[in-house]
């Protein structure tokens, strides 16, 4: 009986995710299997926080001693005013999803999911050429941390494909003020898609078409290059039904779960001093869990 006891020292190192709802999400078991390889004395902890109770909630991360906290739905906008700092990338994207609480008690806040993204691209598509044009599908809030992330990776245009444009238009002006390359909205048709995604170095669907429940993405790969890398930033299901089309013909598919995993890595040095890395089996434990094995 005894060495099924997790005990906690009296010096735990505690950071958690405020969310709501909060329990479905992988990050509390993705930091536990970070935490025992390297034998941390730490803990991960799901903090649900209903909307309304958003400031007393972060002030109580100072109150209790928390290393921080990541912010997931619907509070990754509402953080914002309510904290110290803000850093240059989430300022871009608009969105915090890392608290960090300094010694001295300030919290800053940051967005790991464009290093994220872009830390998984390179790992799995080391053929991606980032001087060619990014295209990008979608304009919602995961558009914009994976436009930051191209944008950081250097990439000399995105073009940005959205059912409604005015949407991709509004993206575009506001990250016109943090990055010198652009972003062109264009609509979300076979037309626009067969005439500007030709010469992609890199496409990414960021819309909720595929993800489970959804009708798929409908465009046709077969004007992409041969060495076009696909990406897709869901997760449910791994293998979405454009990331198969793309895997059919050859293209490298890059899907969304290693996105999670990366970013997960920036907010546990920050908050437990050590870079984690991002391997098979760290993959496949979550995957688990995602498939609810
Ligand atoms: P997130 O914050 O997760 O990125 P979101 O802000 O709800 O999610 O954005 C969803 C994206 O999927 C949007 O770009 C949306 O397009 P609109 O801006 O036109 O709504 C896109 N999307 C959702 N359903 C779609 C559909 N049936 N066809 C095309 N795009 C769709």
């Amino acid at each position: 009986m005894t060495e099924t006891i997790l005990a906690h020292s009296g010096r735990t190192l505690v950071a958690g995710i405020i969310g709501w709802p909060v329990a479905y999400s992988q990050s509390p078991r993705l930091h536990a299997y970070w935490l025992a390889k390297h034998g941390i004395d730490g803990a991960y902890i799901p903090l649900p926080v209903a909307p309304g109770t958003l400031a007393e909630a972060v002030r109580g991360l100072v109150a209790l001693g928390l290393r921080g906290a990541n912010v997931t739905k619907p509070h990754k906008e509402a953080v914002m005013p309510l904290i110290d700092e803000i850093t240059p990338t989430a300022a871009a994207i608009g969105a915090v999803n890392t608290l960090i609480v300094g010694a001295d008690g300030r919290i800053t806040g940051t967005n790991t999911d464009a290093p994220g993204f872009l830390a998984n691209l390179r790992a799995s598509a080391p053929t991606w050429n980032p001087a060619r044009p990014a295209v990008v599908l979608g304009a919602g809030g995961g558009a914009r941390a994976v436009c930051a992330a191209l944008l950081e990776g250097g990439v000399p245009e995105v073009r940005l494909f959205n059912r409604t444009v005015e949407k991709a238009e509004v993206l575009a002006r506001h990250f016109a003020q943090h990055h010198a390359a652009p972003i062109r909205a264009l609509p979300l048709t076979a037309e626009a898609w067969r005439a500007e995604a030709a010469d992609a170095g890199v496409v990414v669907n960021t819309t909720s078409l595929g993800m489970t429940g959804n009708p798929p993405l409908d465009l046709d790969l077969g004007v992409l290059p041969a060495d076009t890398v696909v990406a897709d930033i869901v997760y449910s299901p791994l293998e979405t039904p454009f990331l198969a089309a793309a895997a059919a013909r050859g293209l490298v598919a890059v899907d969304g779960l290693g996105m999670l995993l990366h970013q997960g890595g920036v907010g546990f040095e920050a908050w437990f001093g050590v870079r984690p890395e991002v391997d098979d089996a760290l993959r496949a434990y979550v995957l688990k869990a995602i498939r609810g094995e």
